[in-house]
């Protein structure tokens, strides 16, 4: 079966069992802190499993993109060098929330498997949780009875907890768990050695295709676990791993999923790839394997991230992205003898083959290889500057070991792959204080959790159930209780407590759109809300203090100046996007947007400079939508794909539910969960105040509306005034600046004249001066010239005669400023060194410079030292 095909059948399979079929969640997670990617198929349902949420179906399958390169599940430096790990894979899953369990999830899996896909029962093993006294966790008989079913009881296997028990991070939902496991030896290899005994074992033929979890606890805060409301089943089966035991190979890199990639990397780069089949390659030859692997791997992840929204950057999900992106980049360059961009050249065969069923690569196609492009030939530069500094590092090293420090500097200051360095260093007979490594890297490690150390107390739960309710949209202010409350303690922010109310008018942060501030009231006291964001399914408001009397009624009171300000910027937000892709044409994508009440930031995928008539058009387009009055219209709670039908635009890489929120001025229309005004006529005025590139293929412009706009025009008319009185009031403005223009011009040219005359006088009457000392025609002395002055007359004076050895100081505005010449045949026989001489007596002057041998300057600060450094020149040829 084909890997497209294999997919289908899982899907059908449990939509025949009732389940909704649902699309893989993006990538990156924007509102989970404990989490940067999706790690599993999971993820987007943690809230359903807590109860925080109710989802739409109770019984759910699809197909998640997932990645694990950060936190608990991590898989990035073993990816290439095995055949069945990847940094970005897809998990189908099937979940029951609250419903069916385990007699029927075990059952299904095995029909799948067995009767659908028809694999061989004989080279299945199934393994369930031995139990685990301390975290009170007895062994899973009931998984233990369902599987002697179908399975003979010397191919059941007990784990202990780190195999099956599983935990999607240090916090939230987790239980016991049950896999399958698939042996893809031959069979004289099965009879030699029984596959029981590999399970588990890192063996590459014998790996885990599936995994059933029991979600019954919570673990906490504090490392324990509690019961969850109810029992659920979370499974997750790994897409390229089942295609590997559908297709008959025995690396998932042999699959269909991944052929295509590597024939592209061997048109490429002309290295060959050997299938996992091919046995005793050379070292040589596996070195190529592993370096396609990981670009082939890791090309998969940076595409998806960068059109699910992640764009590399220095920081957060960013830098993983960045860092994931340098490995394989650094893999091809040493191993692939890549040294100009080819990564990008894979995203074409990648949105061929994923572009049907993930459609976001297919449409994203050109920004996501541009922005490639653009990665790879910056780190490659970045690696050729390494390169040099390390031949410097070397030059410098006395002995055979290179000091650790230096090489964390290079690794940590220009992202120079560690791992380089030290091959580098053996290919040239050198070696790395790896200790001295490690212990730069600690440092720095320690540095910055100590800076970014964040406490999270559990939730106190002052009332039970569903907290998800935001009346927002109707209404500013709202009689409300508080449900929960919890306590954050982090060395960025101090402590902050995070309240959850029963049903809050207070927006969080999201779509671009800062959360809303505001008071919490009660009879009694007035708490400040200084912030809002949603984790997850809840909304969270951030205060310094709690009130005294938590289980108060109080009232919630958004502030209202701020959000007007801000939902202004919102709207006018919607209005450029269109005008955007009305006047620069449908590829503009929304990559990223910022609205509070001062301003909007609203980045997007254009390839060149918006030009000025561009972004006046741009302009024009929206204060023509302000001015035709054009009212809200919003559509609340209908199911997305009407909306899709009647036009609204969806962004890439965003989450959307089942049912969803337009909004609509006139002809734009997008789902936006965000605050907006009544009528355009309320935006009074928009105005851009910038426009530039954020990365490859990536605009940001800056704008302002309403009363900022005003606030604009009167700043740029209190400017104008100025300059007219500064120019005594003439009656035209413009002239006047231009004839002071012109009168300067005109100056400078005379001054330049001047200057002239005066240099060939004075360098008449140095040439004069110069004395002949020890066979060396010397002159030291200060000339009333400005720097520039001073080196051409330096060089035209060395140019009268040879063995010259020239010092010209100068102190134009007070600046002092020394120019050493010395005639090439002094350097190249006396070794004599103008760099070293302005270095040296720069110092009288407390300055420093440099230059070549022949021809240097140093700039200083005291021009008072300028005597003594001219009396001290003589020293050098004395
Ligand atoms: N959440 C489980 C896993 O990722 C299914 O293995």
């Amino acid at each position: 079966m084909k890997s497209q095909d294999i997919r289908k059948a899982y899907l059908q399979f449990f939509e025949s069992k009732g389940h909704l079929i649902v699309p893989s969640a993006p990538i990156v997670l924007k509102d989970d802190p404990t989490l940067m990617f999706n790690n599993s198929g999971m993820a987007q349902f943690k809230e359903y499993f807590l109860g925080n949420a109710t989802p739409k179906s109770n019984r759910i399958t699809d197909t998640q993109k997932c990645l694990r390169v950060s936190g608990k599940h991590n898989d990035l430096e073993d990816v290439g060098f095995d055949t069945y790990h990847h940094t970005m894979f897809e998990m189908l899953g099937n979940w029951s929330f609250g419903d069916y369990f385990k007699k029927e999830a075990l059952p299904w899996a095995w029909e799948f498997l067995t009767d659908v896909l028809k694999l061989d029962k004989d080279r299945l093993y199934v393994s369930v949780f031995e139990g685990n006294e301390a975290e009170n966790v007895p062994f899973d008989q009931d998984a233990f009875d369902i599987w002697k079913q179908f399975v003979p009881e010397d191919r059941i296997i007990l784990g202990n907890k780190k195999d099956n028990f599983w935990e999607m991070g240090d916090q939230g939902p987790c239980g016991p768990c049950s896999e399958i496991h698939i042996d893809l030896r031959t069979d004289e290899e099965r009879a030699a050695v029984s596959g029981f005994s590999l399970v588990n074992a890192d063996h590459p033929q014998v790996v885990e295709i599936w995994n059933n979890v029991f979600m019954e606890f919570n673990r906490k805060a504090d490392g324990s676990l509690e019961k969850l409301p109810a029992q659920h089943v979370d499974t997750g089966m790994g897409f390229e791993r089942l295609c590997m035991a559908m297709q008959g190979v025995t690396s998932n890199y042999d699959t269909d999923v991944f052929t295509p990639l590597i024939a592209k990397v061997e048109e490429i780069t002309g290295f060959k790839y050997t299938t996992n089949e091919i046995k005793d390659v050379s070292e040589e030859q596996n070195k190529t394997n592993i370096a396609i692997r990981v670009v082939i791997d890791h090309v998969r992840a940076v595409a998806f991230a960068i059109a699910d929204g992640q764009l590399p950057s220095n920081t957060g999900a960013g830098y993983v992205i960045r860092r994931i992106l340098r490995r394989a980049i650094r893999y091809g360059f040493t191993f692939l003898n890549t040294k100009e961009a080819f990564i990008y050249e894979l995203v074409g065969v990648l949105a061929d083959q994923m572009g049907e069923f993930f459609p976001e690569i297919k449409k994203q196609q050109a920004l996501v290889t541009n922005v490639i492009r653009e990665e790879e030939a910056s780190f490659l530069r970045t690696l050729d500057q390494g390169l040099q500094l390390l031949d410097k590092v070397i030059a410098e090293t006395n002995g055979k070991e290179v000091n650790g420090a230096k090489a964390f500097e290079l690794y940590d200051t220009f992202g120079f792959p560690i791992d380089l360095t030290a091959l580098i260093l053996r290919e040239r007979g050198f070696s790395l204080d790896e200790a001295g490594f490690d212990k730069a890297m600690q440092e720095q490690k320690s540095r910055s959790r100590a800076a970014s150390e964040v406490s999270t107390d559990d939730w106190k739960i002052l009332v039970e159930g569903n907290t998800e309710s935001f009346v927002g949209y109707d209404q500013v202010a709202n009689e409300v209780k508080i449900t929960r409350i919890r306590k954050v303690d982090s060395k960025k922010d101090g402590v902050l407590y995070q309240i959850v109310l029963d049903a809050t008018p207070f927006y969080p942060e999201g779509g671009g759109q800062v959360g809303d501030r505001g008071t919490l009231v009660s009879a009694n006291e007035t708490i400040e809300i200084i912030d809002t964001k949603k984790e997850n399914n809840l909304i969270l408001h951030f205060a310094k203090q709690l009130p005294e009397n938590i289980n108060a009624s109080f009232v919630a009171n958004v502030n209202t100046d701020l959000r007007a300000a801000t939902a202004k910027n919102h709207s006018a937000t919607h209005l450029m996007h269109e005008a955007l892709r009305t006047i620069l044409g449908t590829h503009v994508e929304q990559k990223g947007s910022l609205v509070n009440s001062k301003n909007l930031r609203f980045d997007f995928s254009h390839f060149s400079k918006v030009t000025d008539s561009e972004l006046q058009m741009v302009e024009d387009f929206v204060n023509a939508r302000i001015q035709e009055q054009l009212p809200l219209i919003e559509r609340r709670n209908i199911p997305i794909q009407q909306a899709l039908d009647e036009g609204a635009m969806a962004l890439f890489g965003e989450k959307y539910g089942y049912n969803v929120r337009a909004i609509k001025f006139g002809k734009s229309m997008e789902l936006c969960g965000g605050i907006h005004v009544n009528n355009t006529s309320e935006i009074w005025d928009f105005k851009i105040v910038s426009e530039g590139a954020v990365a490859a293929g990536i605009r940001r412009i800056e704008a302002i509306t309403s009363q900022a706009v005003k606030d604009f025009y009167t700043s740029q008319e209190n400017l104008l005034g100025e300059i007219k009185t500064t120019l005594k009031n003439p009656q035209d403005t413009v002239k006047a600046v231009v004839a002071l223009q012109d009168e300067n011009a005109k100056l400078k040219k005379q001054l330049e004249a001047l200057l002239k005359d005066k240099a060939k006088n004075i360098k008449v009457e140095l040439a004069q001066e110069v004395q002949l000392i020890n066979g060396v025609q010397f002159l030291a002395k200060q000339v009333d010239l400005n720097p520039e002055g001073a080196k051409d007359l330096a060089y035209e004076l060395g140019n009268l005669g040879t063995n010259m050895f020239l010092v010209l100081a100068t102190a134009e505005e007070g600046k002092p400023m020394l120019s050493c010449y010395i005639s090439k045949e002094l350097v190249a026989e006396k070794g004599l060194n103008s760099g070293l001489v302005v270095r040296e007596l720069g110092k009288f002057i407390q300055g420093g410079g440099g230059g070549q041998p022949f021809f240097a300057t140093a700039g200083g600060k005291n021009a008072e030292g300028i005597n003594e450094a001219l009396s001290k020149a003589i020293d050098y040829i004395k």
